[in-house]
C-alpha cells in the first residue's frame, strides 16, 4: 500500500526583499493525520502555511495539497483546504450565528442554519449564538474562528498558532476539536510555539529553523533524541568544573555553566539517568550541591540541541 500524502513540499522557497523566510521548505504529510509544525519566532511558520494555503505564490519549489499543485490548480486546492489562524476573519459585528451562515452561503454549503447551528453547537457557542462576535472572549472568539473553517468540511484544515494566548480551558477546547476532526479522517496542520500541544495532537512533527524543516518525526522520537536536561546549583562557583565534569560523563554532552547563578546543565539522552544517581555521583566527586533537578527540556533547548549539535540524527 502506498501513502497517500495530503500536502507534499518540495524544496519551497519564499523571499521577503532581504529576508528569506523559507530556504527550502520540505514536508510530507500523510492523509488523516495531524501534524505539527513546531517553531520559534520567525522560524517560517505562518509563511509556510500561507504559501501552502496559496494566500502567498512561492518563489521556489513545489507543492502538492490534497492532490493538487499549489500553482497549476491554486484554486482546486482551495476547494480542499480551510486556513484558520493569525489573520482569520470572522466579522466581529455579526453575530456567532450570522459569522457561519454567512460563511456556508459563500462556499454554497447546503443548509446553511443547520449547518450553522451544528458547528455552534459542537463548539459550546449555542448559548452565545446571537451575540456580536466582538462580544465573545479570546477562547470563544478561537472557537468560532475554527467553526468558520469547518463550514465547508476541508480535506486538509491548517491552523496557524490556534491556541496561542489562550488560556487553558479554552485549549483544551481547541485540542479537542483536533482530534475530533482527525477522527473523521481530516487532515490537519497546525503550527505552535508550543512543544507540548504538538506533543498532545501531533501523530509527526515538523521542527522547523531559519526557514526549513530541520527534523521531522513523531513526539516519541524527537523525545527520544532529546532527552531531558539535567541542571544543578552549586554552592560555590570554584565546583561548576567539576560539576560540569560529572555532567558530561553522565549525559554524555557538553554542559553549560553559568557563574551568576552557579548552575551547570546538560541535555541527557540516557533516559536511564535518575535524580539519585545524578545526586549520588556528584557527592561522591565532592561537589557542594544546593539544588539538582532533571526536567523535560524546554523548547529553547530543543532547538538550540537540534540545530547546533551535528551528533544528533534522525
Ligand atoms: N510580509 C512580510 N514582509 C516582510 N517580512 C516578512 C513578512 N512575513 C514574514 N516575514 C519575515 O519572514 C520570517 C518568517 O516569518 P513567519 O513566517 O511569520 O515566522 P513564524 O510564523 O514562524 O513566526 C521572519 O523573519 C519575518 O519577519
Ligand atoms: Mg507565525
Amino acid at each position: 500500500m502506498t501513502t497517500t500524502y495530503a500536502v507534499l513540499s518540495e524544496g519551497l522557497e519564499k523571499r521577503f526583499g532581504e529576508v528569506r523566510a523559507l530556504r527550502g521548505f520540505d514536508l510530507a504529510v500523510p492523509q488523516g493525520t495531524v501534524c505539527g509544525i513546531l517553531g520559534p519566532n520567525g522560524a517560517g511558520k505562518t509563511t509556510a502555511i500561507r504559501l501552502l494555503t496559496t494566500l502567498l505564490r512561492p518563489d521556489a519549489g513545489s507543492a502538492r495539497v490534497a492532490g493538487h499543485d499549489l500553482v497549476r490548480e491554486a484554486s482546486a486546492v482551495r476547494r480542499a483546504i480551510s486556513v484558520t489562524g493569525q489573520y482569520a476573519t470572522v466579522d466581529g459585528d455579526l453575530t456567532g450565528r450570522q459569522n457561519l451562515r454567512l460563511f456556508a452561503r459563500l462556499h454554497r454549503v447546503r443548509g446553511p442554519a443547520e449547518r450553522a447551528a451544528d458547528l455552534l453547537a459542537r463548539f459550546g457557542l449555542t448559548e452565545a449564538a446571537d451575540r456580536p462576535a466582538s462580544t465573545y472572549s479570546g477562547g470563544m472568539r478561537r472557537r468560532l474562528d475554527l467553526a468558520a473553517g469547518l463550514v465547508r468540511r476541508p480535506r486538509v484544515l491548517f491552523l496557524d498558532e490556534p491556541t496561542t494566548g489562550l488560556d487553558p480551558a479554552s485549549r483544551g477546547d481547541i485540542w479537542e476539536a483536533v482530534r475530533e476532526l482527525k477522527r473523521d479522517g481530516t487532515t490537519v496542520l497546525l503550527t505552535t510555539q508550543y512543544l507540548e500541544e504538538a506533543d498532545q495532537l501531533a501523530d509527526d512533527i515538523a521542527l522547523m529553523d531559519r526557514g526549513r524543516v530541520a527534523h521531522t518525526g513523531s513526539p516519541h522520537h524527537l523525545k527520544a533524541l532529546i532527552g531531558s536536561y539535567a541542571e544543578v546549583v552549586v554552592a560555590d562557583a570554584d565546583a561548576l568544573p567539576k560539576a560540569a565534569d560529572v555532567l558530561d560523563r553522565l549525559t554524555g554532552t557538553r554542559p553549560a555553566s553559568d557563574h551568576g547563578r552557579r548552575t551547570v546543565g546538560a541535555v541527557t539522552r540516557d533516559a536511564t539517568l535518575t535524580l539519585p544517581r545524578l545526586v549520588r555521583e556528584l557527592d561522591a566527586a565532592g561537589v557542594p550541591l544546593l539544588d539538582a533537578g532533571l526536567r523535560p527540556p524546554t523548547l529553547d533547548e530543543v532547538f538550540l540541541r537540534l540545530t547546533t549539535d551535528q551528533e544528533v540524527t534522525t
